[in-house]
C-alpha cells in the first residue's frame, strides 16, 4: 500500500485506550424476551448501559464514541417499537443532559435527522448547543444514520462543489471525498464493538471502520457492563494495528521516535 494511502489522523503502532471507540448496541429485544417482556423494555434497559459507556470511556481518556441508535433500515420495524424508540431518546436527552455537562461531554447527533420527528430534532439541537463548549468526551448518537447514506450524501456534496466550479471531477481523491463524510474533523474510530453475538458492520461507518480494530461479543448491549467494556479495551491492546504495512517496519517506527 503506497504510504499516501495510509489513513493520515493514526498512526501505526499502538496505545492501550483507543481515542475513538464505536458500538452497535444490539441485543435489546433478546434481554428483554428471556425475561418475557415486550422489546421496548430491552431498550429502556440499554439506556442504562448507554450511561455507563459514556462515564467508562470519558474516564478512561477516549476522545470520541460513537453509538449505533437507529439505523437508516431501523423505520422497517413495527410502529409502535419506532415511536417507543424516539420517545426513549427523547426522555434520554432530557434526563441525560446535565449528567452530560457534568462529564464535560459534548453530545453531537450524525444521520439523516431532517426524518427525525420534529420534536426530537429541536430537542437535540438544543442539546447540542448546551454542551457544545464541553472539551471532554465527544458523544456522537447516529440517529437515520447509515454508512451508504453517508457515502452518499458526501457524493452529493462533491458534485455540487464540481458544478459550482471549485473542484474537477478528476481531482475527486479519498482525502476529499472523507471531508464530506460525517465527523470529517474527528479520528476515525479505532475500536470498532459489537454486542449481541452477530458477526456484521449492518451498514454502520462503512469508509470511516475502514482500519477500525472489530471487536464481537456474545454479551447483550443492557448487561454490557464495566467489565465487558474493560475486556473490550485489553482485546484492543492486544492487537497490531499494521495499517499495510509489515511487523518489523511497526519496531523501526516505533524505535525511531524514541520507543514505545
Ligand atoms: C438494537 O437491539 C438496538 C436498537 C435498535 C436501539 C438502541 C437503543 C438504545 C440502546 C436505547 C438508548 C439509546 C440512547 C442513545 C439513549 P435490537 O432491538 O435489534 O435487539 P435484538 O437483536 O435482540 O432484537
Amino acid at each position: 500500500m503506497p504510504e499516501s494511502e495510509t489513513p493520515d489522523r493514526q498512526t501505526a503502532g499502538q496505545t492501550a485506550v483507543p481515542r475513538h471507540v464505536a458500538i452497535i448496541m444490539d441485543g435489546n429485544g433478546r434481554w428483554a424476551k428471556k425475561r418475557h417482556l415486550p422489546r421496548h423494555a430491552g431498550h429502556k434497559a440499554g439506556v442504562g448501559a448507554v450511561r455507563m459507556a459514556v462515564e467508562r470511556c470519558a474516564r478512561a481518556g477516549v476522545e470520541v464514541l460513537t453509538l449505533f441508535a437507529f439505523s437508516s433500515e431501523n423505520w422497517r420495524r413495527p410502529k409502535q417499537e419506532v415511536g417507543l424508540l424516539m420517545e426513549l431518546f427523547m426522555t434520554a436527552l432530557h434526563r441525560e443532559v446535565r449528567r452530560l455537562t457534568s462529564n464535560d461531554v459534548r453530545l453531537r447527533v450524525i444521520g439523516d435527522r431532517t426524518a427525525l420527528p420534529e420534536k426530537l430534532q429541536s430537542r437535540i439541537a438544543r442539546v447540542e448547543a448546551l454542551t457544545e463548549a464541553n472539551s471532554g468526551l465527544v458523544l456522537q448518537i447516529a440517529a437515520n444514520y447509515g454508512g451508504r447514506w453517508d457515502l452518499a450524501q458526501a457524493a452529493r456534496r462533491l458534485s455540487a462543489r464540481v458544478l459550482a466550479g471549485e473542484l474537477r471531477p478528476e481531482d475527486i481523491d479519498e482525502p476529499n471525498l472523507a471531508a464530506e463524510l460525517s465527523f470529517a474533523d474527528l479520528p476515525d474510530p479505532d475500536l470498532f464493538i459489537r454486542t449481541g453475538g452477530e458477526l456484521r458492520l449492518s451498514n454502520f461507518l462503512l469508509w470511516q471502520a475502514a482500519y477500525s480494530e472489530l471487536y464481537f461479543t456474545d454479551c447483550l448491549w443492557p448487561d454490557f457492563d464495566q467489565a465487558q467494556l474493560q475486556a473490550a479495551f485489553d482485546a484492543f491492546a492486544h492487537r497490531e494495528r499494521r495499517f499495510g504495512k509489515i511487523g518489523e517496519q511497526l519496531s523501526a517506527d516505533t524505535s525511531e521516535v524514541g520507543g514505545g
